[in-house]
């Protein structure tokens, strides 16, 4: 690995000259004068005075190399649909729904937030937006009203584009109902709607706020809009991702500094070059959907397919004939997916010719080594397990087979990634810890380009939340447990915070009880994050009733299971509902009051709790084990 070495070295000691190397990957309308201002650390300025737009790279920089080969192929197997977009025809689309928003009075650094479906209207209004200098937000179409709610007043949006609905696996998700529920909720609700009615579910207009998407796209046809030109660090998008309190965050990005370590990522990290086809099954409201769907394949040159589906429909094989069919080149999944996969048949992975498939890159969650191992034995492909968070933008650590081919190992996601100078730390002292030793993964500032510039409005925050929990220095923590072995191999050990990864959906357990707590039952209750053999977590929640006797009576006790499980479902979505809600007396604290989550965490999953001293009252670890029965 002497060569992945190098090059990382070169990336932190000779930092400017390496990214302005990479820097040549973008067009920009107006060269930088600098290539980094961290005069006000922790905050990093990649570029500055360098202007540039993520749609012109993206869009209109292969339209004459390119236009008529695919940029986008939208697969949906839920409505039986097809519908590849050539360079051109993505850059008629964009510029319609450019001009579409434009007509909304959207302009630079205005945000528009997205709720959306897996369709290619999502990218072309993600793209729009980046076309008008505007800041997109999207929220994960499996969230509901009151996630929805919070993340409009912090994004304030000028428009929301919608649609009537989703589908998965084969039932109709409507999106419009919780989007009107959760606009009643807001404080600042934005003056337009635009509705894209797909014909799947019911959807009513509100005549004074919401538009049809297509009877403007028809206007709005054949319109041009111009690139507005953006200084590097301006705002791309915001991003809202889980904590440890129970208001999100809004992950701000940049414009230059993400299109520049995208460009590069295409090559050095998935080895591709344009022409390539991307497929990345994530979903476009997580921090992998912006990169690997929309931004990275598209800025690099390459074809991106954008699937509406799951892995298993109408069979386990459809990922491989997808494949087949596109004739793909890099597959970008999450290891939830594979052990999906893992109980279906094993013939479905041998069905396809897969012979255009260079790797298979796993994300989001841990990748188990037997799951890693199956996959990669099946598919005689290599499996390339990556770690990385919404906050870094792109991956901190993995195999770079651009830079150079290294064995990799079952359990690792390799070694860090160039531009992210990244540590295992002593969480008492802050100091380095040597090999074999688990300890916090930090990352010595300036973080790279691509990666977070702050908490959208709200620098303090920024700084408090990510720069201050290292004691000694000013580190950049991740929150995530690590430990690097004797030949430089990383381990990523589960979480130091009460973030949980339910099938590789990042949820901040404060959120779900909050949500629980809203009904009117419960006096208190304390969610965590119980190990799953398919889901790699669960959430499992504790609660304690203010009428006590109701938990005595079986029914009674299921009774109000449901309602809780509605409640949470109806508020922030069915990917937040706890596996299951078990009703105790009293739960495990402290004597000064802190619930003593690890102890849960480790009676659920049939561990030893370990020091106890510290516990208020004994007995109710017992209530806990009792609820398990
Ligand atoms: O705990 C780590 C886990 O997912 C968290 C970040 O989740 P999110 O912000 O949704 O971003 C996902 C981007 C891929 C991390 O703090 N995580 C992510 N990848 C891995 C992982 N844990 C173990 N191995 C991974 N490869």
């Amino acid at each position: 690995m002497q060569k992945t070495r190098e090059f990382h070295r070169r990336s932190i000691t000779d930092r400017d000259a390496f990214w302005r190397e990479q820097a040549e990957r973008v067009l920009w309308d107006t060269p930088f004068a600098e290539v980094l201002d961290f005069s006000r650390p922790p905050f990093a300025r990649w570029f500055v005075g360098g202007q540039t737009n993520l749609c012109f790279n993206a869009v209109d920089r292969w339209v004459e190399s390119q236009g008529e080969q695919p940029a986008l192929i939208w697969v949906s197997t839920e409505v039986d649909q097809e519908i590849t977009y050539t360079r051109r025809q993505l850059f008629d689309e964009v510029n319609a729904v450019a001009a579409m928003l434009r007509e909304q009075g959207v302009g630079r650094g205005d945000r528009v937030l997205l709720y959306m479906p897996m369709v290619p209207q999502a990218v072309f209004t993600m793209l729009a937006c980046a076309r008008l200098g505007a800041v997109h937000s999207v929220v994960f179409g499996g969230f509901a009203s009151v996630n929805l709610a919070q993340r409009i007043d912090d994004a304030t949006p000028k428009v929301i584009v919608s649609a009537d609905a989703g589908s998965r696996a084969g039932k109709v998700v409507p999106y419009k109902p919780l989007l009107d529920k959760a606009l009643s909720l807001c404080a600042h609700p934005p003056k337009s709607v635009i509705v894209l009615n797909r014909g799947l579910a019911p959807c009513g207009l509100e005549p004074r706020r919401d538009l049809d998407y297509q009877a403007l796209r028809e206007r709005h046809e054949g319109a041009r809009v111009p690139v507005q030109w953006l200084e590097s660090s301006e705002p791309s998008y915001i991003l809202y991702t889980s904590g440890t309190t129970g208001k999100p965050k809004g992950v701000q990005r940049d414009v230059g500094g993400y299109a520049v370590a995208l460009a590069a990522s295409m090559e050095y990290l998935f080895d591709g070059k344009p022409g390539d086809t991307f497929f990345c099954t994530s979903d476009i409201g997580w921090v992998v959907g912006h990169s690997y769907i929309v931004y990275g394949p598209l800025i690099g040159g390459q074809a991106t397919i954008l699937y509406e589906g799951t892995p298993v429909r109408p069979d386990g094989a459809i990922l491989w004939k997808l494949v087949e069919q596109h004739r793909v080149n890099t597959l970008f999944s999450a290891p939830t997916a594979v052990r999906v996969l893992k109980r279906q048949a094993p013939e479905l992975l041998s069905r396809h010719d897969l012979s255009t498939l260079r790797a298979v890159y796993l994300a989001g969650e841990p990748l188990d080594e037997p799951t890693a191992q199956w996959i990669s034995e099946g598919l005689g492909k290599p499996i390339i397990d990556n770690y990385w968070q919404t906050e870094s933008g792109w991956p901190i650590l993995s195999a770079q087979p651009g830079v150079e081919r290294v064995a990799t190992r079952f359990g690792s996601p390799s070694f860090p990634v160039y531009g992210f100078d990244a540590r295992i730390v002593s969480e008492q002292t802050g100091e380095d810890l040597p090999a074999g030793e688990k300890g916090v993964v930090a990352i010595v500032p300036p973080l790279p380009p691509g990666a977070m510039s702050t908490i959208w409005g709200d620098d303090d925050r920024f700084v408090q939340t990510y720069f201050t929990s290292i004691p000694g220095r000013q580190l950049y923590s991740t929150f995530d447990w690590g430990r690097v072995d004797e030949d430089g191999y990383w381990f990523i050990l589960g979480r130091t915070d009460d973030v949980i990864n339910v099938a590789g959906h990042r949820l901040g357990t404060r959120e779900i009880e909050e949500s629980i707590n809203s009904h009117s039952g419960i006096a208190e209750c304390a969610v965590v994050g119980v190990a799953d053999s398919l889901k790699g977590q669960v959430a499992m929640a504790f609660a304690v009733l203010k009428n006590p006797a109701l938990a005595e009576r079986p029914e009674d006790a299921r009774a109000v299971e449901g309602d809780i499980m509605r409640v949470v479902e109806d508020q922030l979505g069915a990917v937040a509902r706890p596996a299951r809600i078990r009703f105790v007396a009293a739960l495990p604290k402290t004597r000064s009051g802190k619930v003593l989550r690890r102890a849960i965490v480790a009676i659920c999953e049939g561990r030893d709790p370990g020091d106890l001293t510290t516990i208020e009252d004994p007995s109710s670890l017992e209530q806990i084990k009792d609820a398990l029965q």
